[in-house]
């Protein structure tokens, strides 16, 4: 059609600075080894860090709430689609995080874009981490509050604006936890004292500490002990809990709050049976299975070392994320397609999900990778060096 043909032009543009995005279809779930077109390839790319989405456990519970509950929850939570599951996942995760409440929403993105439009306004100040998740980028400029984008993890710069801007404005500080690209972690008992010095409300994005950091597993505000300094935890259960869907945990008022004034969590169909029996599931292994924990860190420590030894470019991280810089996107896909080549799948990651010349290999571990795994990933990348 005439109307769209600029369409073309932009895709070409595209194309031309080699940041065509295309997608890699699977057969199979999450495993260590996928299936992609009717090969094996070792994946080194889900965010199931400990492989709970394909969990016999896991799947068992999803299979019998979705017999029981049938497959959608025919509305939204305020009008007929609440069930006793999704109250059950509420409480579950409000334990988990260790917080008074706690409000479901269909995703991660969506409790993100809500939550931050719905607690600072125009008059207001929101304080973002310049590498922080699109979901949050996109929040803030909803929200329409005074943007101060802080240098990554620059403690320093925040106190600074923070101390510049009017003080009897709300104030709203986000960040990752755990940075989606870096994989690094933000100093979160600093960041606690930092935002009462200022009385600054903090929200923190726990989407890749989930599972993976803390004694129980519930993430950075358990790794640094501030669970109960941190006003408002969102986190996702798209990622080590293996299922779908996003949170706010903090207290009853706050979710009070949310629960009538955050237009994403009440124009949204709730989340199906099957995903919130998953996820009951998940994180029930989590809190209590700690050696699959301790078994993903030492996959990682054993990757990360053997990457550096063979001179990548690693990116230190603090998780189950670990990027290895590239810079420009040819180099990257290249690697990528070599990688392939060699039987190991790990896309290459280009603007606009980092940066120009910050393009990566963004490799990510799974609990359920072996010893054998890691060596097999590594002499891959030996031999592409
Ligand atoms: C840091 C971070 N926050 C939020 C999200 C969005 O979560 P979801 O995938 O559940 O929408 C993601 C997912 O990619 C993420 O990496």
């Amino acid at each position: 059609m005439e109307c769209l043909e600029w369409i073309n032009d932009e895709l070409k543009q595209v194309h031309d600075n080699k940041l065509f995005r295309y997608l890699t279809e699977l057969q199979c779930g999450q495993s260590p080894e996928v299936t992609i077109g009717g090969k094996k390839y070792l994946l080194l790319a889900s965010n199931s860090y400990l492989g709970l989405s394909v969990d016999p456990r896991v799947i068992q519970a999803a299979g019998e709430a979705l017999e029981k509950y049938g497959t959608g929850s025919g509305g939204s939570r305020l009008v007929s689609g609440s069930s006793d599951l999704h109250r059950q996942l509420e409480e579950k995760i409000a334990s988990f995080k260790n917080t008074e409440s706690a409000i479901l929403f269909s995703s991660g993105y969506l409790a993100n874009i809500g939550t931050i439009s719905s607690m600072v306004g125009p008059d207001d100040f929101v304080y973002s981490d310049e590498l922080n998740h699109a979901s949050i980028i996109d929040g803030c400029r909803l929200s329409k509050a005074r943007l101060r984008v802080y240098r990554h993890l620059d403690l320093d710069e925040l106190d600074s604006l923070l101390s510049k801007d009017h003080q009897s404005r709300k104030k709203l500080v986000v960040t990752d936890t755990v940075f989606s690209m870096d994989g690094d972690l933000v100093e979160l008992q600093e960041l606690t004292e930092l935002c009462e010095k200022h009385n600054a409300m903090l929200m923190v994005d726990e989407a890749h500490a989930t599972g993976v950091l803390g004694e129980r597993g519930s993430g950075a505000t358990e790794h640094f002990r501030v669970e109960d300094k941190v006003p408002i935890v969102m986190g996702t259960l798209s990622k080590a809990v293996g299922s779908l869907g996003g949170y706010i945990a903090g207290s009853s008022e706050l979710i009070d709050y949310i629960r009538n004034r955050v237009r994403s969590y009440i124009f949204d169909t709730s989340l199906p049976a099957s995903s919130l029996a998953a996820s009951i599931k998940s994180i029930e292994i989590i809190e209590t299975e700690k050696e699959s924990r301790d078994h993903l860190w030492k996959m990682i420590s054993k990757f990360k070392i053997g990457l550096t030894e063979l001179g990548y470019n690693v990116i230190p991280s603090d998780s189950a994320i670990i990027p290895i810089l590239t810079g420009n996107p040819e180099p990257t896909l290249q690697l990528a397609d070599d990688l392939r080549k060699e039987g190991v799948f790990t896309p290459a990651v280009r603007p606009p999900s980092v940066a120009p010349g910050k393009c990566r290999i963004r490799t990510s571990l799974m609990s359920s990778h072996t010893e054998q795994h890691i060596e097999k990933a590594l002499s891959a990348f030996e031999k592409v060096r």
